[in-house]
């Protein structure tokens, strides 16, 4: 411990030595600018680092130019604290974006920043690619340094400490659980510099009126969290420190501890966080955001027509058939638990994890089942803490990591219920299912195996990923094979062929387990970068193909919306650049829900059009530039709020609507909760009901202010999409928009894209989202 002390010392000397620390008794803003000040230096130190790293591959020494992609690592990784901040706009998108916040992935062209060089310099040592991906990068940090000098961005104390919270609990909740840096295997450093500008930021409201109790916490929770790094990287946490281990090296148990380190300290700066802000706005409770996570589950949308109700039906039965499966392959496990044999729980855990990795192809069509199942602790607010977080990665954690057997029963009956339910769904309930469903579910989950699952450990604590991809690619075939005969021969042969090649390269990676049977997996920590970057090829060879099959079979399966109010001025619902209409169901307003223009008119959804002015909540207007959802024909269940003042607000259970501050979930707001209306004023929430309606609506405004609908503020966020990717993802189109007035279908009509990405809380923080 003594050493542990020794490490704070220096560490606490190397911050403070950088944050001008306000006198005591500061006001919140003052130490909120403080922390921006300790930020803005540490942005002036990337500059130069980024020169450095431009000048390393100019010289066409790949070597060098990775020592210098590693040595420029460091200050972003602090500045992203403030990542969520509204006023720093799209730059940490184009900063630190992984490519599953893309539509396309890597082929998209938007995708840039550090994650982009790494990819150049480690995976395809490509310099010249490295050359364009590392100007662009230089080029939008030039841009965050003169937001962050004296706070010229605006960053507020709430802003400030809701970053924190957000990034303290992405660590414990998902960093430390997947490979932040796969290629370049550097997590420990980003993890290291994670807590320092946390620290950084949060140091100086120790002197803005932090009762005392609250900053000892935090201390002790700093002190703690340093103990643990240095436990598993003896380098430790100070700033110039180079890491003495690659983060594949470490085993489970130790990033257990740095897991459990980092969950302490989350909770010590949302208390904090609580006491500073105490009149402003609490925070939600993990229990509330847990409870309110499920009331937002998407109703399911009904089509009308399906020319491929057949092909669609055999793939939802052979799903059937893996959940009855998956079932039976349960029953093992819990008797090994039951017997209190550890190993053979682990067998049968591993032997009984395929089924459902098929059936995931279709998750978007029972979200609730999918969350209970498979759901990861970073979709949900608080991580592990949070006491709605269930299912398969809780018996996971349970077995591998803490060798805990009751929490892994109890965690096994959860799944149970949820495949029982899931099963009832996949047998009798066909109207969950349609043609465009499938594609989108083969779509989304073929893009999601490269862009996010070989770059994150799928299951961090069994090191199962092999299977799991495999699992996904055989999910994918058995609900495409139905198709197979409907499709032109080149296409047909371009999928058959990707799925073939999928197969013959789990020969060579996973050789002597057979594909259909085999349950005795390689581990996934084993692989090289060189096989992973096949896994990636691989994967994205069949989504290609997959989306030519798409364009073949969907516009036939469901008529694409037709153009809303006036065509021409409406290219965001182009059916030619969104030829899947997904059912997500999950994030719009009726057709008949209304906003004000400006001159006041007020228009009903379906006649809005790209470029029309309407009112926000702020009290200006501005213009639609993109409608991520224009589907005049589904008919849906929508959340009706009624308000004392006698407005209506109809909106999809997982849109959002601001109270207080912070984002709410329609579907989770009750009776009593104030909405704000125009001009500011608030009016409490009488009557929640269900309705059904027609049309699903989701236009985004240029400023991203809150928009007003039917006379009530809503967010243009929803839960499908956590609100800061969703901000990342739509910067470049807002700035397409706003630099040449083009705006595109890219996100229209159900992109399968809001499946690859962490689901947003019912509840979270940040009022200008
Ligand atoms: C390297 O990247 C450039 C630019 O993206 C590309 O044109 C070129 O084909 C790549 N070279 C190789 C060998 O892949
Ligand atoms: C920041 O503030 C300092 C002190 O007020 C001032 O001298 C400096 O010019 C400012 N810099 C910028 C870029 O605004
Ligand atoms: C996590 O921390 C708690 C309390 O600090 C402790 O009881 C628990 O054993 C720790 N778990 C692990 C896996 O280190
Ligand atoms: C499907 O419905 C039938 C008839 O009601 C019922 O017997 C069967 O158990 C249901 N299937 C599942 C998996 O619940
Ligand atoms: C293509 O794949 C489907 C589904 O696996 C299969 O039924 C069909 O026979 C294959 N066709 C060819 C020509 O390989
Ligand atoms: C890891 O790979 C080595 C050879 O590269 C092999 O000997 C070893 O068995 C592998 N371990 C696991 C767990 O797959």
């Amino acid at each position: 411990m003594a050493r542990a002390t020794a490490l704070v010392a220096v560490a606490a000397a190397a911050v403070a030595a950088a944050v001008a620390t306000p006198a005591a008794g500061a006001t919140l803003q003052e130490a909120t600018d403080a922390g921006v000040a300790f930020l803005a230096g540490r942005c002036a130190d990337q500059q130069p680092l980024l020169a450095a790293l431009a000048e390393a591959v100019d010289t066409g020494d790949a070597a060098a130019a990775r020592a210098a992609y590693v040595a420029s690592r460091p200050p972003y990784e602090e500045i992203e604290v403030l990542a969520t901040n509204a006023a720093l706009g799209d730059l940490d998108a184009r900063i630190d974006a992984r490519p599953y916040a893309f539509d396309g992935g890597e082929d998209d062209p938007a995708w840039a920043g550090f994650h982009r060089v790494e990819r150049d310099l480690y995976r395809d040592a490509n310099l010249s690619a490295a050359a364009a991906s590392t100007a662009a990068l230089i080029t939008a940090v030039d841009e965050l340094c003169v937001a962050l000098t004296n706070n010229t961005a605006g960053v507020t104390p709430a802003e400030s400490l809701d970053g924190q919270v957000a990034l303290a609990f992405e660590v414990a909740a998902k960093k430390v659980s997947s490979e932040e840096e796969t290629w370049s295997d550097a997590s420990l450093l980003i993890f290291k510099h994670n807590y320092r500008g946390i620290w950084g930021l949060f140091s100086p409201f120790k002197e803005a009126g932090l009762p005392a109790a609250a900053a000892a916490a935090a201390d002790d929770a700093y002190e703690a969290l340093v103990a643990a790094y240095a436990a598993v990287d003896p380098a430790g946490v100070a700033a110039e420190a180079v890491p003495a281990r690659p983060y594949s090296a470490v085993p489970v148990v130790e990033r257990a501890a740095l897991m459990n380190a980092t969950y302490v300290f989350a909770t010590a700066v949302r208390a904090a966080r609580e006491a500073l802000l105490a009149e402003a706005s609490p925070a939600p409770t993990p229990a509330a955001a847990a409870s309110s996570r499920v009331a937002g589950a998407a109703a399911a949308v009904v089509r009308v027509e399906d020319a491929y109700a057949d092909e669609t039906a055999a793939g939802v039965a052979a799903f059937a058939a893996q959940c009855a499966e998956q079932q039976r392959v349960l029953v093992p496990l819990r008797a090994a638990l039951a017997a209190g044999d550890m190993p053979a729980a682990r067998a049968a855990y591993a032997a009984g994890r395929g089924p459902y990795e098929q059936i995931e192809t279709l998750a978007a069509a029972f979200e609730e089942e999918d969350t209970a199942i498979d759901a990861r602790p970073d979709a949900f607010e608080f991580g592990e803490l949070d006491a709605g977080w269930g299912g398969i990665h809780a018996v996971e954690r349970s077995l591998y990591r803490d060798d805990d057997a009751a929490a892994a029963v109890a965690a096994l009956d959860g799944v149970d219920a949820a495949v029982a339910s899931l099963c009832a769904k996949l047998e009798n309930d066909s109207s969950l299912f349609s043609a465009a469903t499938t594609w989108a579910g083969m779509l989304a989950l073929s893009l999601e195996v490269p862009a996010k699952k070989i770059s994150s450990e799928e299951e961090t604590w069994s090191d199962l990923s092999l299977m799991i991809f495999r699992e996904n690619a055989k999910g994918i075939r058995a609900l495409y094979a139905p198709f197979a005969p409907r499709l032109s021969a080149p296409v047909r042969d371009a999928i058959n062929g990707s799925l073939d090649a999928v197969q013959a390269l789990w020969g060579t990676l996973d050789a002597g387990n057979d594909w259909a049977t085999g349950v005795d997996f390689r581990g996934y920590a084993n692989t090289t970068i060189a096989e992973r970057g096949s896994i990636h090829t691989a994967f994205m060879t069949l989504h290609r193909a997959l989306q030519r099959g798409a364009a073949e079979v969907v516009p036939a399966a469901s008529p694409a919306p037709s153009p809303v109010a006036s065509p021409a001025a409406s290219p965001a619902v182009s059916p030619a650049a969104s030829p899947v209409a997904a059912d997500d169901g999950g994030t719009c307003f009726p057709a008949g829900a209304t906003v004000e223009l400006e001159g006041g008119a007020t228009v009903a959804m379906a006649a809005l059009s790209v470029g029309d002015r309407v009112r926000t909540a702020a009290g200006g207007y501005s213009p639609v530039y993109l409608f991520s959802h224009a589907d005049p024909s589904a008919v849906s269940a929508f959340v009706q709020l009624t308000t004392a003042s006698g407005h209506t607000l109809r909106a999809t259970a997982s849109h959002y609507v601001p109270v207080c501050g912070r984002l709410v979930a329609a579907g989770a707001v009750a009776v009593g909760t104030r909405l704000t209306l125009a001009g500011g004023r608030t009016s409490a929430v009488t009557a929640v009901t269900t309705v059904v309606d027609t049309g699903l609506y989701n236009p985004h405004t240029l400023d991203g202010e809150a928009l007003l609908v039917d006379g009530v503020a809503t967010s243009t966020y929803t839960t499908s999409v956590a609100p800061r990717v969703a901000a990342a993802l739509l910067g470049p189109l807002r700035a397409a928009y706003a630099v040449a007035g083009w705006s595109t279908g890219a996100l229209s009509g159900g992109s399968p894209l809001w499946r690859l990405l962490p689901h947003g809380s019912a509840v979270v923080g940040g009022g200008d989202l």
